[in-house]
């Protein structure tokens, strides 16, 4: 068994495969949650699924779990997500996905019969760039959003989750929440510089920083610009660029562990000479300390009331995400790390600066991560890279993890 490898080049075929659905200029991947463009990935994984002979269910909020019904009692889970933010990657969410497939396969072909069922989950808009908050399909699988909740969520372009389900033809009957897995444990690209940096091929991830989205809207004078003197504007446009920089000095000013991202800003009427009538950004704030990342957000939101009362405009917040920081299981931190080594790869314990799947499963049953390394530390970038060795050697991991999840009692 400890001979036992995965094929390298079925993997890799896979991932091309579906890269090849929504391509984007520079290689990589606009796949938003829900689109046609998904629609047509999940249809594809779908017959790969079918293919490997699994049993497949899809749920009320979309997600796709494939099983391979061997063994008995609660399944050793892998998975992750192929919706892509606008400008996605081949690699991420797409690894965990195809990797799991090609444990199956691995398995399959070498007539290992795993003591569990081993399963496959694709979730539903883990990537929040097109309905909020993120892992939103892990989260409702988990129990930690309800259902009704999550169907009404309405996508930036403006359609009801549910609507663009059923649209799809992903409206599922499985109920949620899941029964728990027995464990879970999922393989993803770094997605930043630091396995590269140290020179080490591979990370087992300790947990996940905590995640704060809120989407601020500036509502102030519209008025023409070229009449208007500037001691009587209103400008929403000067908030935005002020609450900016205040991110970006406070992340600075917290040092290490804080970083801060205004990724989206919407401006109306967006016109040369109109002084704007409203404005929207949105805030990402990410601390791998719960209590720093709570004087952030009080911070932030202490500044955009002083700047909202100086610039003469009116604001407010919504919240879009909040989730605190996970803690990953320390016998599946262990098991990885282990398989790692035995494997003859170089391993380091690191937390993610992402948010994946893994965190919500680490509610409900004892999960953990591997990540291969990102070159250049590049995502959420069409230039995310990493090579067909590291994706290769990750996948063994993956399944010599999963062989001794099925293994190991954590009563
Ligand atoms: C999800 O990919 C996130 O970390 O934003
Ligand atoms: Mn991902
Ligand atoms: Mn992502």
């Amino acid at each position: 068994m400890k001979s036992l490898r995965i094929n390298g080049q079925r993997l890799m075929d896979r991932i091309m495969a579906l890269a090849a659905i929504s391509p984007i200029e520079g290689g990589g991947n606009c796949r938003l949650a829900l689109t046609d463009e998904d629609k047509e990935g999940r249809d594809l994984v779908v017959t790969w699924m079918k293919d490997l002979g699994l049993e497949i269910s899809i749920d009320v909020v979309g997600n796709i779990i494939g099983v391979w019904n061997v063994g008995s009692g609660a399944s050793v889970m892998t998975g992750s997500h192929i919706d892509t933010v606008r400008t996605g990657g081949k690699y991420d969410g797409n690894l965990g996905v195809l990797a799991g497939l090609e444990v199956i396969e691995t398995l399959q072909q070498a007539g290992v019969t795993p003591s569990r069922p081993i399963s496959v989950g694709v979730f539903t808009d883990e990537e929040g760039a097109r309905f909020a908050p993120d892992m939103l399909g892990s989260l409702v699988f988990v129990g930690g959003l309800s259902v009704e909740e999550a169907l009404d969520i309405r996508a930036i372009d403006g359609p009801r989750l549910g609507d663009e389900l059923q649209r799809i033809g992903y409206a599922g009957n499985t109920p949620c929440p899941q029964r728990p897995p027995h464990a879970f444990v999922e393989l993803h690209i770094e997605q930043g510089p630091l396995l590269e940096a140290n020179g080490v091929r591979f990370g087992a991830v300790t947990g996940v920083q905590g995640i704060s989205w809120q989407e601020l809207t500036i509502i102030g004078q519209s008025n023409h610009a070229g009449t208007t003197p500037m001691r009587l504007r209103r400008d929403p446009v000067v908030v935005v660029a002020e609450v900016a920089k205040f991110l970006h000095d406070l992340a600075l000013r917290f040092g290490d562990n804080q970083v801060c991202t205004v990724g989206k800003i919407d401006v109306h009427p967006s016109l040369i000479n109109v002084v704007a009538a409203k404005a929207t950004m949105t805030l990402d704030v990410r601390n791998t300390d719960e209590m720093l990342l709570r004087k952030a957000e009080e911070e932030i939101s202490s500044f955009i009331a002083d700047i909202g009362k100086r610039e003469g405009v009116t604001t407010s917040a919504r919240t879009l995400a909040r989730f605190e920081p996970v803690q990953f299981d320390q016998r599946v931190i262990d098991i990885i790390h282990r398989h790692a080594t035995d494997l003859g790869e170089t391993v380091q314990f690191m937390p993610s600066g992402a948010g994946h799947d893994a965190q919500m499963l680490a509610r409900v049953c004892p999960t953990a991560m591997i990540f291969t390394q990102s070159k250049d530390g590049l995502s959420h970038n069409a230039a995310e890279y990493t090579s067909p060795e590291d994706l290769e050697d990750g996948a063994n991991i993956l399944l010599h993890t999963m062989l001794t999840l099925a293994e190991t009692d954590f009563s």
